[in-house]
C-alpha cells in the first residue's frame, strides 16, 4: 500500500487490485456469480482494516470511555479521543474540540437544526437550501420552519444538474439565516462550489452547513479554507462503521449552543434544582457513544489517506468516463445530470422501464445498484421523473464491474422493453 505511486494507468490498475483484495465482501459470491458492488453512495464496503479493529476493541479493549478509574477504559478513552484528533486533522478543523461525534450525517444536521435553530431562527428568517438536497438536508429544516414561522428557500439547477449560482445569489438576502447545502449530489454527483457558496452567504450574515456525507470519499476538505460554519458526515460512506457521524462546528459558533440531548457526559454539575453543562463538544454527545465504532473510524480514515485523494480521484474519473461512455451508447437509456467535474454517480432510466424492476433483473445478473428516488424527492420532481436506477463507483471498482453494469442493463432492457 505505501509503495512510491508512479502516475501510469496500468500502475493504478495493479495498485487498485489490491486495495480490492481487502474488501473481503467483494470476494465473495451471490448465486454463483462474483458480487458487482456499485452501491456505494449509498455505503461503502468495510476494508479488513476496519473490521479488524472493531473485532479487536472487543476482544481486548472493551470498556465505556471518559467514565473509568481503571486503565482499560482509560485505554478506550484515549482511542476514542485519538479519533477525535484524527477527524479535526482530516477535516483541517483548528482544534479537535471543534469535532462532535453523532450517529451520522442526519444526526449531525438535526442536531444543529434542534440546537443552534432553535435559538437562532425567529418568526420571517430564511433558510436556504438547493434543488440538490438529500431529505435529511430537507426535512430537519423544515420541521424548524415550522416550529418557528420562518421561511424556506430553494436555489435552483439548471438541466444539467449543476446548482444555478445567479439564482442562488438571488435567493440570498439580509433575511438569510441560514444556507444549508451539499458538498456533493448523492443522485447526480453534481459537485458545488462550496467556498464559494460560503463566501456568499457570509456577505449576507447567514451561517452556511455543508452536507459533506458524499464528498469526503472524493476530495480532500478544508473546513477553514471554505469557511464552513458546519460540516457533516458519515462514516459509514467512507469505508467506517455504521452508526457513527461527524458534526464540525467553529468552535465560537458550537460554544453558543445549548445541549441537543439531556444525560450522562454532557454535564458539568446536576442537582435537582439546577443541571449546567460540559463544554463543547462533549455537551452535544449525551450517553454512551459508540465507542467501537469511533475507534474504527480513525482505521478508516487511515485507509483512505493511505491510498490518498490524488489516486481516489484518478480511479474513479477513469471509471466515471468509461462506464458513462459504454451507457450513452444503450438506444433507450438516459443518464441525469452531466457536469463535466462529478462524483462516479450514474443515476439513469431505461425508457417505460420502472427503475426497481430493471435493479431487479440487474441483481440477478449479480449488479448491486440503488433504484428509487435515491432520499430526494424534490430533485426527482425537478428533473421531471419518479425515480432512477443509481450505479455508484468507490475505489476497488474495476473495469469488470463496468462490463457486468452494461451487460446486467441489456438484459434488463431485452426483457423489458
Ligand atoms: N444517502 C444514501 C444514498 O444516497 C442513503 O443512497
Amino acid at each position: 500500500m505505501s509503495q512510491a505511486f508512479t502516475e501510469t494507468k496500468e500502475s493504478l490498475e495493479g495498485f487498485i487490485e489490491q486495495v480490492r483484495a481487502q474488501f473481503p465482501t467483494l470476494l465473495q459470491e451471490f448465486n454463483g456469480k462474483e458480487i458487482v458492488f456499485l452501491d456505494n453512495t449509498n455505503t461503502t464496503m468495510k476494508p479488513q482494516s476496519v473490521i479488524d479493529r472493531v473485532t479487536q476493541f472487543y476482544t481486548f479493549e472493551n470498556s465505556n470511555v471518559h467514565r473509568g478509574a481503571y486503565r482499560l477504559s482509560q485505554n478506550a478513552t484515549e482511542n476514542f479521543e485519538a479519533t477525535r484528533a484524527k477527524v479535526a486533522n482530516f477535516l483541517s478543523a483548528k482544534t479537535p474540540d471543534e469535532i462532535v461525534f453523532v450517529r451520522g450525517t442526519t444526526e449531525a444536521i438535526n442536531l444543529v437544526a434542534a440546537t443552534w435553530g432553535e435559538k437562532n431562527i425567529r418568526d420571517g428568517d430564511e433558510i436556504l437550501l438547493t434543488e440538490l438536497e438529500h431529505h435529511s438536508n430537507i426535512v430537519p429544516w423544515q420541521m424548524l420552519a415550522e416550529r418557528k414561522n420562518a421561511i424556506i428557500k430553494v436555489a435552483r439547477i439548471h438541466d444539467n444538474g449543476e446548482l444555478d449560482l445567479q439564482d442562488f445569489e438571488r435567493k440570498l438576502s439580509a433575511k438569510t439565516k441560514l444556507v444549508a447545502v451539499t458538498a456533493c449530489s448523492n443522485t447526480l454527483g453534481t459537485f458545488t462550489p462550496i467556498k464559494q457558496l460560503a463566501a456568499m452567504a457570509h456577505k449576507v450574515g447567514a451561517k452556511i452547513l455543508i452536507d459533506g456525507a458524499q464528498i469526503v470519499t472524493q476530495k480532500k476538505v478544508n473546513v477553514v479554507d471554505v469557511d464552513a460554519d458546519f460540516f457533516a458526515f458519515s462514516a459509514h460512506k467512507i469505508f467506517g462503521p455504521t452508526g457513527v457521524g461527524v458534526l464540525y462546528g467553529k468552535k465560537e459558533i458550537l460554544e453558543g449552543m445549548p445541549p441537543y440531548q439531556g444525560g450522562g457526559s454532557m454535564i458539568s454539575r446536576v442537582t435537582f434544582a439546577k443541571t449546567t453543562y460540559n463544554d463543547v463538544p462533549t455537551r452535544f454527545e449525551a450517553g454512551t457513544p459508540h465507542v467501537e465504532g469511533v475507534v474504527a473510524l480513525k482505521t478508516a480514515l487511515d485507509f483512505v489517506e493511505g491510498i490518498g485523494y490524488e489516486r481516489i480521484s484518478q480511479w474513479e474519473h477513469h471509471l466515471l468516463v468509461t462506464a458513462t461512455q459504454r451507457l450513452e451508447k444503450i438506444q433507450g437509456l438516459t443518464i441525469y445530470g452531466n457536469v463535466s467535474d462529478k462524483a462516479p454517480i450514474l443515476s439513469f432510466n431505461l425508457d417505460r422501464a420502472h427503475s426497481s424492476d430493471v435493479a431487479q433483473i440487474m441483481d440477478q445478473c449479480g449488479v448491486c445498484v440503488r433504484a428509487g428516488h435515491h432520499c430526494t424527492q424534490p430533485l426527482m420532481d425537478r428533473l421531471g421523473i419518479s425515480s432512477s436506477v443509481r450505479a455508484s463507483f468507490s475505489v476497488y471498482n474495476n473495469y469488470n464491474d463496468i462490463l457486468a453494469l452494461e451487460k446486467s442493463i441489456l438484459k434488463a432492457k431485452e426483457l423489458l422493453l
